[in-house]
């Protein structure tokens, strides 16, 4: 005669994988809604759960889930957050509602509860193998509006070369000064250049290849040379006569 009595251990077996079925660590999960107020989503996991007689259901929302930035007390590194965006949720090991709601220090928990579903903060950036962005495999990369018009980025290269790329304008606000410190420089305008300055002073040289217009007054403590013509109210300076104090003209200058 069998015994199918379960033994002790399968007793003892059962009653942790029931206790582990409610209890949760880390979850992908989509953003169904994001409250930018109060940096807080309502996610819902992507991971189904299925029971042991095969039943499979959809993970509920979990709202009012606090957002995982790269920051500290002085620092924050952010970008959007968009509906279906996927999250990474980190499922806290004693209930959270006290502590989202104060100050950061410390509290005790409202509840007993232990790794519960509604306990959990979310991490954006977890892509799958077939969604993800494609991070750039050899050089440190920070990139918005990825694979639209709008794709801008910044881009240290393993040589040490820095780009910043923009489709459109780059700003750069200093209150006090700007300083570049480098060996050469080149600026490739393709229409024009604006120095909106009230004093501009070169140190060096300038060597001009265009022509050069003043609309004000120029004046030079050096000798000027020119292989050119001087003019000056129509008078060439070069080739202009005189007329000649027994009539006629004088020759040019010499
Ligand atoms: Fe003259």
């Amino acid at each position: 005669m069998l015994n199918n009595s379960p033994t002790i251990p399968d007793l003892i077996d059962s009653r942790i994988m029931y206790a582990l079925g409610d209890l949760h660590t880390a979850l992908p999960s989509k953003v169904v809604a994001y409250d930018h107020t109060r940096q807080c989503v309502d996610i819902q996991p992507l991971l189904r759960k299925e029971y042991s007689n095969k039943y499979v259901v959809e993970m509920p929302v979990v709202k009012g889930v606090p957002l995982v930035f790269q920051g500290s007390s002085t620092s924050l590194i952010s970008f959007p957050i968009k509906q279906d965006d996927i999250v990474l949720a980190i499922f806290c090991e004693k209930s959270l509602d006290k502590w989202v709601n104060s100050d950061g220090s410390f509290v005790t928990p409202a509840s007993g509860v232990m790794f519960d579903l509604s306990d959990c903060f979310a991490i954006p950036g977890l892509q799958t193998f077939r969604t993800h962005e494609n991070p750039n495999p050899d050089n440190l990369e920070v990139r918005f509006n990825t694979n639209t018009a709008q794709e801008c980025s910044v881009k240290m290269y393993q040589n040490g070369n820095i780009t910043l790329n923009s489709p459109k304008d780059i700003t750069v606000n200093a209150s006090d000064n700007v300083t570049v410190n480098t060996t050469t420089a080149t600026i490739n305008a393709s229409s024009d250049v604006k120095v909106d300055t009230p004093d501009t002073r070169f140190t060096g040289n300038v060597n001009i290849n265009g022509g050069l217009s003043v609309d004000g007054t120029t004046s030079s403590t050096g000798s000027i040379d020119t292989s050119g013509a001087i003019t000056t109210q129509g008078i060439n300076l070069t080739s202009h006569t005189h007329t000649g104090d027994s009539g006629g003209t004088t020759s040019g200058p010499q």
